[in-house]
């Protein structure tokens, strides 16, 4: 990993970024001055289960699975009353759970704004599921998974996928934006130009690299070596120019130090699992050990600030919290909120002037 010690610089038009937060200037005043806010984004689960079975994915810990009810869906959007814009939906995988195409219409009909699907792409050709994304989605996701072993040939049905939903998306005139991401490590550094060049070919609208993570099963995700990925990232921006847009938070390869008393990302982004619990952030989904509240078959209006819950919240630091190590989006908008608590101003000048985001409210 590169080694950066002072605040580094943000580019602009990101999907993803540890200062992604900074575009909700009033939310994170509000907080610091103490007030009890609603989160921006709620990643929710509609079920656990999924078509794969990847080596070292997040969501292989769960021993059991789980699938939300109907009810379940409409209760927890009415307790959040249309106050969160964003929505993001994995898993498990989304599009396997029936519930989908009405999720994905009532969380309009809700107030949320952008809606974000993460999805391994497998059941991008079902009709149902397609109709739902091109009418309320603002994006999706789709993780390309097989391509650093065959590089392309275990991607191209999904590319082809991709190709005939981008079709539907120009003939009708749909909002909906292709995206895809794939897992970085330095191994894979000299493949990710043909990745690149398929994403473009199919359609795709951006392309995100993120990297790498073992070790989900302790709660300790830990990145891959990523040397060399960076500097390889940036010789792809400026070939593929005007073609697509390559996505990267910079911040997830360097290892500058990150400090928090308190899990503040927790009030921002909102984690629901199928299981119908809580959890402190995305890297820690599943894990017996970060669940911050249990919220049975019914939510209850108000959950969001029991006692209990923000006693969790407040109760992690960056000392002793095992998942540090991901450099996950939530760990890093800890750091960048807690450098706001100090007054530190290179932090403060970004929440001055953030940089734009593609979907502001998918933190
Ligand atoms: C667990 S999947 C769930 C959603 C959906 N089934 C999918 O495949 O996108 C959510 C995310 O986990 C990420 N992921 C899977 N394995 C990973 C690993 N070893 N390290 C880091 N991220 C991983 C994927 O890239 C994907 O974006």
């Amino acid at each position: 990993m590169k080694s950066e010690k002072s605040t580094p610089t943000p580019a602009t038009d990101l999907v993803a970024s540890g200062y992604k937060i900074a575009a909700h200037r009033e939310r994170i005043r509000d907080y610091l001055r103490g007030q009890a806010i609603f989160p921006v984004c709620l990643e929710f689960d509609l079920t656990s289960r999924c078509s794969r079975t990847c080596r070292d994915c997040p969501s292989t810990r769960a021993r059991e699975h789980w699938e939300v009810s109907r009810e379940f869906v409409e209760r927890l959007f009415a307790a959040l009353g249309g106050n969160v814009p964003g929505l993001l939906l994995t898993g498990g995988e989304p599009t396997i759970s029936p519930l989908l195409p009405f999720t994905l219409g009532h969380a309009r009909a809700s107030g949320f704004r952008e809606i974000a699907v993460v999805t391994n792409g497998s059941h991008l050709d079902q009709n149902d599921v397609c109709a739902a994304l091109l009418a309320h989605a603002s994006t999706i996701r789709v993780s390309l998974y097989d391509w650093e072993v065959q590089v392309l040939s275990g991607s191209e049905s999904i590319f082809q996928k991709l190709q005939a939903l981008r079709r539907r998306i120009d003939a009708g005139a749909s909002p909906l934006r292709i995206g895809v991401s794939a897992l970085t490590s330095t191994a894979r550094r000299g493949r990710l130009g043909r990745l690149v060049q398929a994403a473009a070919a199919a359609g795709v609208h951006w392309i995100y690299f993120h990297p790498r993570c073992r070790h989900w099963d302790r709660g300790q995700p830990q990145p891959e070596e990523q040397s060399g990925v960076l500097d390889e990232i940036a010789r792809l921006r400026a070939e593929f120019s005007g073609q697509l847009d390559i996505e990267v938070s910079s911040q997830r390869y360097q290892d500058f130090p990150l400090n928090f008393s308190g899990y503040h990302a927790a009030h921002f982004m909102l984690v629901v699992g199928a299981d119908r619990k809580n959890y402190l952030g995305a890297e820690v989904k599943y894990h017996p050990d970060f669940v911050t509240a249990d919220l049975g078959d019914i939510p209850a209006d108000g959950f969001l600030w029991e006692a209990a819950r923000l006693g969790r919240i407040a109760g992690q630091d960056s000392h002793s919290y095992r998942a540090l190590g991901s450099r996950h989006r939530g760990v890093l908008y800890n750091d960048f909120i807690e450098r706001l608590k100090r007054h530190d101003p290179a932090a403060e000048r970004v929440l001055a002037a953030p940089p734009s985001f593609r979907f502001p409210h998918i933190l």
